[in-house]
């Protein structure tokens, strides 16, 4: 049986001393059996995140990692900076980085490659645009970013989550129906099980994120081909990440 994911993507909100109040308080939350939560801080905030998290059930992870091992690359955080802190989980790809930082499929499939071959839990994130939508070309889309994405990387085995985010449902409050969402998910499924056989599309979690809320929570966990959530804005605030972890199944 899959494990559920609830992720918390703080973007670039909350600074290392809010970060130590709301995970104090996160930190209390009793986990059900077979869900993980993980937050994503900044990444100045991550050790915070990571004291108050320790013996906890609530693991910490970064938004974005470097392709290259070290050097001169102003700016940039590596993989080995990630590893020493005791971050093992990384999300790539996010919408953010491949619209406004012109991330490309080549430059996210870089970042995937180095961050598998070193260990840490990836979440890889996929999504259209609005104009896409409203052409009916998510699928053909979406497929060709996941291709493209992993392109001569063997998923088989490692460590890899992929997100269905669609662009036009994130911080819109313009939520994808549960339906939308699972069909989506259910094509990438069915894509993964085309490109790396059965065993890996059975075994791989598929994440929905766009204005997930306390209202839509339950609706998205119960699909089949959902294992998760990756939540910006209501992964902010205590009393609302709180309703996430603790929604009614
Ligand atoms: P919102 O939940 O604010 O729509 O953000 C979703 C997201 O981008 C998570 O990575």
């Amino acid at each position: 049986m899959r494990k559920k994911i609830i992720a918390g993507n703080w973007k670039m909100n909350i600074n290392h001393l809010e970060a130590e109040k709301l995970l104090e308080d996160l930190v209390k939350c009793d986990i059900k059996d077979n869900h993980e939560v993980i937050v994503f801080p900044p990444f100045t905030s991550i050790p915070a995140a990571l004291k108050v998290a320790l013996n906890s059930e609530i693991r910490v992870g970064a938004q974005n990692i470097s392709q290259y091992e070290n050097g001169a690359y102003t700016g940039e955080i590596s993989s080995d900076m990630l590893l020493t802190l005791g971050v093992k989980d990384v999300i790539v790809g996010h919408s953010e980085r491949r619209e406004i930082f012109k991330e490309d499929n080549e430059i996210v499939r870089d970042k995937a490659k180095k961050a598998l071959e070193d260990g840490f839990h990836v979440i890889l994130c996929l999504g259209e645009n609005q104009e896409i939508r409203d052409r009916s070309k998510e699928e053909d889309f979406v497929k060709n970013q996941l291709i493209n994405s992993l392109k001569n990387i063997d998923i088989r085995g490692k460590n890899i989550i992929l997100a269905y985010e669609p662009i036009w449902a994130i911080g819109t409050g313009k939520t994808c129906s549960g339906e939308d969402a699972e069909k989506m998910c259910f094509f990438i499924r069915k894509t993964i099980k085309e490109l790396y056989g059965e065993d890996e599309a059975s075994l791989i979690r598929i994440l929905y994120g766009g204005s997930v809320k306390a209202e839509n929570i339950s609706d998205l966990m119960a699909r089949d081909n959902i294992d998760g959530v990756l939540v910006g804005g209501a992964s902010l605030k205590s009393e609302s990440f709180k309703k996430l972890i603790n929604y009614e199944v």
